[in-house]
C-alpha cells in the first residue's frame, strides 16, 4: 500500500475516544442572563419558579404562555427570545406526574433545543430531590453527537449546564459516559471497528479504572479451547476474531457474577448467504450487543458500584471469502456440540454459542446475553421494545422492571419446547436456522439457550431493532442509541438472586 494511503488510514483509526462528559453544576440562584429552561407542570408553576425571575419578566412569560395556549404536556416546548435580561427562556412541559425518565427527557430537550446556546441554566428548585441527577443525565445523553468524520463549518460547542436548585448532578455521569462510549463504537464504520480495534478501544476506555480485569482470547487461544463456532464465523474475514472478557468486582460485591455475553459482529455481510445490498451498511451496528455489555461494565466500574459483573464480547467479522463457511458445513462448539450451518447469515448465534459455554467458568448467578440477532424481532415489537426471552419468570420480571425504570423497555416473547425441536438437525446436534420458518426470534433465542447450563438462570435480549434509530428523541439522537447500557446498569445494581 502507498505510504500516503497508509497515513490516511492511520489518521482515521486515531479518531478520538469518547470525550469526557459535559460538566453539569448546581447553583442556588439562577443566572440573570443567557438561556434559562423552565420546566412547568401548570400555569401555577410559574409562580413557584418565580424566585428566578423578576416580576416584569414573570408577567411577560405568563402572557406568552396564555397567548400560545401552552398545554404543559410532557415534551411540549415554547421558546421565548429576548424577554427581560435573558437571550432565551425555554419553557418545557412537565406533564402532570413526571417520572424520572420524564425528567431525563427535560434535560434531553434542553440539550437538543438550547445546547448550542452560550450558557444554559435549568430551574429545578420546584422539582423532586432526584431531579438534578435526572436532568443532568438527560442533558448529557441528549448532547451526544457523532461527528468524528465531518468537518463542520464551525465546531459544535455544547454549553455546560447549570441546574438551579439542589442535588447531585454527577451521580449518573458514568452512565452518560458509558452510553457515549457504546454509541461511538456502534456508529463507527467497520473499517475502523473490527475485533482487534474494538479490543483496543475497550482497553483505552478502562485505563486506570479499579477492580477491572481484561482478558482477550486470540485465534490460537480459541482453537485450544475448541471454540469452533466463533472461529467458523471469523475465518471468512482478514480481520481475525477475538473473545474479549471484561470483569469488574466492586468492594462488598456478591461472590457470583452476572455474566453478560454480547454479540460482536463488527460487520455482517451475511457471509456466503450474502445479504441484499440495500441497507447492508447498517450491519456495521451488528456489534451493538457487545458494545452495550462492555458499556454497562464501564458504567458500573467507573461508579465503583458494589456489583460483580463480567462482559463477554464475542467479536468477529462475517464476510464471504474462499475460506468462509458454506451453508451445510458442520462445526463444533466449545462444549463439543455440533452445529449445522444452514445459513451463514445466522452468525450471531454461532459466536454466542461459544460465549455461553465459556461463561460457565464464572459460575454465574445469572447470564443475560444481548444481540442484534434477528430481523423478526422488529416485525413483532417495532422500535418500542427489545425482545426478552427467559425461562425464569423472576429474572424476566427484574429485567422488565429495569427497562421501565430506565426507559429502555423490554417485551417478553416465548421460548417453547417445540422451538427447540424446530432447530434439531438431520446432520448435527442443532442447526442455526429453520430457513425462514417462523418464529425467527424464538428460534434464535432457543439456539443460544441450548449452549447454556440448564441450571444457570438465563435471559436473551434481542436488540436488533433498537441499536440504531432513524428518528431522534430527547435523550437519544438519531443513529447509534447505546440501548442496553442504562438497562443493564440498573438491572445489575438491583439484581436479587431468585429461584
Ligand atoms: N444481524 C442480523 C439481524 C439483523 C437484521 C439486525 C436486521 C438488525 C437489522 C442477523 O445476523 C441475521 O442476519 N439474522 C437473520 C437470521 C436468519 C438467517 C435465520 C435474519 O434475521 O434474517
Ligand atoms: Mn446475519
Ligand atoms: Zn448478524
Amino acid at each position: 500500500m502507498r505510504p500516503l494511503i497508509l497515513a490516511m488510514l492511520a489518521g482515521l483509526a486515531a479518531a478520538p475516544a469518547a470525550a469526557a462528559v459535559l460538566p453539569v453544576t448546581v447553583a442556588a440562584q439562577a443566572p440573570a442572563a443567557g438561556t434559562l429552561v423552565l420546566p412547568l407542570a401548570n400555569a401555577g408553576d410559574l409562580a413557584r419558579v418565580g424566585t428566578a425571575l423578576d416580576a416584569a419578566t414573570q408577567a411577560a412569560v405568563s402572557r406568552a404562555l396564555t397567548a400560545a395556549a401552552f398545554d404543559y404536556k410532557a415534551k411540549s416546548t415554547l421558546s421565548l427570545r429576548g424577554i427581560g435580561t435573558y437571550d432565551r427562556l425555554l419553557i418545557v412541559g412537565l406533564g402532570a406526574a413526571p417520572t424520572r425518565v420524564d425528567l431525563q427527557n427535560i434535560g434531553g430537550i434542553a440539550a437538543r433545543e438550547a445546547g448550542k446556546d452560550k450558557a444554559v441554566a435549568l430551574v429545578a428548585s420546584h422539582l423532586p430531590a432526584t431531579a438534578a441527577t435526572d436532568v443532568a443525565l438527560g442533558y448529557r445523553l441528549g448532547s451526544y453527537s457523532f461527528d468524528a468524520y465531518k468537518k463542520p463549518e464551525k465546531p459544535v460547542v455544547r454549553a455546560p449546564l447549570t441546574v438551579v436548585g439542589a442535588g447531585n448532578t454527577d451521580e449518573q455521569a458514568s452512565v452518560a459516559e458509558a452510553v457515549a462510549f457504546t454509541r461511538d463504537l456502534v456508529a463507527e464504520p467497520a473499517n475502523i471497528i473490527y475485533p482487534e480495534s474494538f479490543v483496543e478501544r475497550t482497553r483505552a476506555a478502562f485505563a486506570g479504572v479499579g477492580g477491572v480485569k481484561i482478558e482477550v482470547l486470540d485465534v490460537p487461544a480459541m482453537e485450544k479451547l475448541g471454540m469452533g463456532a466463533i472461529l467458523s464465523v471469523g475465518k471468512g474475514s482478514t480481520r481475525p476474531p477475538r473473545m474479549l472478557i471484561v470483569e469488574y468486582k466492586g468492594a462488598g460485591a456478591p461472590a457470583k457474577p452476572i455474566v453478560l455475553p454480547g454479540k460482536g459482529i463488527t460487520f455482517d455481510s451475511g457471509g456466503i448467504s450474502i445479504k441484499p445490498g440495500t441497507g447492508m451498511w447498517r450491519m456495521k451496528n451488528d456489534m451493538a450487543g457487545a458494545a452495550s455489555v462492555v458499556g454497562a461494565v464501564l458504567a458500573l466500574s467507573k461508579a465503583r458500584a458494589p456489583v460483580n459483573v463480567v462482559a463477554i464480547a464475542a467479536l468477529a467479522e462475517n464476510m464471504p471469502d474462499g475460506n468462509a463457511s458454506r451453508p451445510g458445513d458442520v462445526v463444533r462448539a466449545m462444549n463439543g456440540k455440533t452445529i449445522e450451518i444452514i445459513s451463514t447469515d445466522a452468525e450471531g448465534r454461532l459466536v454466542l454459542a461459544d460465549a455461553m459455554v465459556y461463561a460457565k467458568k464464572y459460575d454465574p448467578a445469572a447470564i443475560v446475553d444481548l444481540a442484534t440477532l434477528t430481523g423478526a424481532v422488529g416485525g413483532a415489537l417495532g422500535n418500542e421494545y427489545a425482545g426478552l426471552f427467559s425461562r425464569q419468570d423472576w429474572l424476566a420480571d427484574q429485567l422488565i422492571a429495569a427497562g421501565k425504570a430506565t426507559g429502555e423497555e423490554l417485551w417478553r416473547l416465548p421460548l417453547h419446547p417445540n422451538h427447540l425441536e424446530d432447530v434439531k438437525s438431520d446432520y448435527a446436534d442443532i442447526r442455526n436456522s429453520t430457513e425462514g420458518n417462523q418464529p425467527g426470534a424464538s428460534h434464535g433465542a432457543v439456539f443460544i439457550g441450548y449452549f447454556g447450563d440448564p441450571k444457570t438462570p438465563w435471559a436473551h435480549l434481542d436488540i436488533a431493532s433498537m441499536a440504531m434509530s432513524s428518528e431522534a428523541v430527547p435523550t437519544v439522537p438519531k443513529g447509534a442509541t447505546g440501548y442496553g447500557v442504562q438497562l443493564l446498569d440498573r438491572f445489575v445494581r438491583d439484581f436479587k438472586p431468585g429461584n
